[in-house]
């Protein structure tokens, strides 16, 4: 039997900044790195311990592709965009991190550079520049080439964009200004790994690594085949198949690549972005090794099938179970409900904070890696924002499709406006909720519900949603339980369509979490004499006082409970 052995990101939570809508320190409405170093006594006492950050490398600066993508369109590499701050912020921000006994993980987004990239610059100025084959060019279809050279889409539409200077066409995976990178060029390769180096060397942790599936494609081109369907994970999408462009099995060699290369550095961590089925996502992860406690490829990938999962304790069972089947020990699941793509969780489920404590609670004691996205816990919910005034380069990509079914889209985790996901974080009460001075325009207009919901309000407040994920993070620091311990589901027998029941065992240690998915009190037998509450979503639950109800149990409407 394999002695089980954890590394710390495994036992971590992690939080997600998105730096342009963190804190503005300058005032110039934009967030910032100097802001983010004022703000890290907050996540600290929040009690998460690593944090990353969406990309603050340079982008173009001038229009129309000034930070388009909002830094995931990146023009160097080994630099900070000067609207963030300099690199001297950058290794000021690593130590005070580290100091704090947190860690700091960067995206990385090795697939596609921005189009303004020197490299792509190059590559573009003639077919015989030596940075041509950086990038997969290509010559249109015959017989006059002004069609593109195959059928391949993108994530998001048309796969070829056509450059009459050169008169080819290049590939791109995402949006029109984001060329892919020629992963089978040797050299790109090599410059890719130096960069993965290069931050690891400053200090960063671990790397979370954007729309990791898309980096090889086929080598032949070959044409995308139909697929009677018109969407699938895996598959493809509008009845072509994307096993030409996405999850090749390349790609799954090369995070084995990229996966030695930050072993070189010891204790650092790669999490892949990648939305596919459980098995695909498998493939990214590597073989057990022979010690039976890693496997060698990328360590953690997110997991977003929770992102849509209603909240019904039928359809978490579900997903913990093919959690536990598909990434039993030594592999490690993720627990993702937001992001800087997603519609906020708490507005899926119908802006109700008793649901979000729930979630929460189930976040942050299911077996695997907590991602909070930031705003989640203080309940910032989704910003509306017009199509006329969206920011987002991909609501401009389709700005064809009507607001009404723009939203019904984003409902089923199709957002084709990012902005409302985005908006600024909120602090306090005061004009622009803290996040920029009261007469500055902010990149992003505040929601309005930051009146009510704000970290100074919520900080006040023994039962609000800061303060329930507070005492989560604390109890989850204090248990191991919680953190490396096993999973099994508590079978509530006629109660399973109200309530979700599980224990983390660890050694002798045993915790009990009961979730109470309905609005009423429900009456639990459990087979404990003697039950130690460690945990309520109701701030003013002492006790759990079996013997008041012949021995049962009592939930409260909507009720999370965690005890041993
Ligand atoms: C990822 C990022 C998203 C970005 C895209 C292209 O999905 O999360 O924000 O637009 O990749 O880099």
């Amino acid at each position: 039997m394999v002695e089980k052995s954890y590394k710390w990101w495994q036992k971590t939570v992690v939080y997600q900044v998105y730096p342009r809508s963190f804190k503005d320190s300058t005032g110039n409405g934009i967030g910032d790195l100097s802001g983010i170093i004022e703000k890290l006594d907050y996540l600290q006492n929040l009690g998460v311990e690593t944090i990353w950050f969406s990309p603050f490398y340079p982008s173009p600066t001038f229009k129309p592709y000034s930070q388009h993508d909002c830094g995931y369109d990146i023009s160097n590499y080994k630099d900070i965009h000067p609207e963030y701050g300099t690199m001297e912020l950058f290794d000021e921000l690593v130590k005070k991190i580290h100091n704090r006994n947190m860690k700091i993980v960067l995206d990385m987004v090795l697939n596609h550079t921005s189009i303004e990239h020197p490299w792509f610059k190059e590559s573009r100025s003639s077919r015989d520049n030596p940075k041509r084959d950086w990038y997969i060019w290509r010559d249109g279809r015959k017989p006059n080439g002004k069609k593109p050279p195959n059928n391949w889409n993108s994530m998001i539409g048309k796969g070829w964009e056509y450059n009459s200077h050169t008169d080819q066409w290049f590939y791109h995976a995402f949006l029109p200004f984001q060329p892919d990178l020629n992963y089978r060029n040797p050299e790109v390769q090599k410059e890719m790994l130096d960069t993965v180096r290069f931050w690891l060397k400053k200090g960063v942790d671990g790397y979370r690594l954007d729309i990791i599936n898309t980096l090889f494609e086929d080598a032949e081109f070959r044409k995308a085949p139909f697929i009677f369907k018109l969407f699938s994970e895996d598959s493809g999408t509008f009845f072509k198949s994307s096993q030409m462009t996405l999850n090749h099995p390349d790609t799954y060699e090369f995070c084995k690549t990229l996966r030695e290369t930050i072993d070189e550095f010891p204790g650092k961590f790669l999490v892949g972005e990648i939305t596919a089925s459980l098995k695909i996502l498998k493939n990214y992860l590597g073989n057990v090794c022979k010690d039976g406690t890693s496997h060698d490829g990328l360590n953690l990938v997110f997991l977003f099938q929770s992102m849509t999962t209603p909240m019904k304790p039928k359809r978490f069972r579900n997903l913990m179970q093919m959690y536990e089947k598909w990434f039993s020990y030594p592999y490690t699941p993720t627990w993702v409900f937001g992001n800087h793509d997603q519609r906020r969780r708490i507005t899926k489920i119908g802006d109700n904070f008793n649901k979000a404590k729930i979630n929460a609670t189930l976040q942050l004691t299911a077996r695997g890696v907590p991602f909070i996205y930031y705003g989640e816990e203080l309940g910032m919910k989704e910003g509306k924002s017009s199509k006329k005034e969206s920011r987002d380069a991909i609501a401009h990509y389709f700005k064809w499709i009507p607001q009404f079914m723009q939203n019904i889209l984003g409902k089923y985790g199709i957002p084709i406006n990012r902005d409302g996901c985005r908006t600024p974080m909120q602090w306090d009460d005061s004009e622009n909720a803290g996040f920029c001075p009261p007469n500055i325009e902010p990149w992003l207009s505040v929601n309005p519900s930051f009146i009510k919901r704000n970290v100074k309000k919520e900080e006040k407040d023994e039962g609000s949603l800061l303060n329930c994920y507070k005492r989560l993070l604390k109890v989850r620091k204090e248990s191991p339980a919680l953190q490396i311990g096993d999973f099994e589901l508590i079978n509530l027998k006629k109660l399973k369509e109200k309530c979700l029941a599980y224990k983390r065992i660890l050694g002798k240690q045993e915790i009990n979490v009961y979730l109470n998915f309905l609005n009423k009190v429900l009456l639990i037998k459990i087979p404990i004499q003697e039950p130690k509450l460690i945990f309520s979503t109701l701030s003013n639950r002492k006790a759990l006082y079996p013997e008041a109800n012949n021995g049962k149990i009592k939930l409260f409407p909507f009720e999370g409970i965690i005890f041993r």
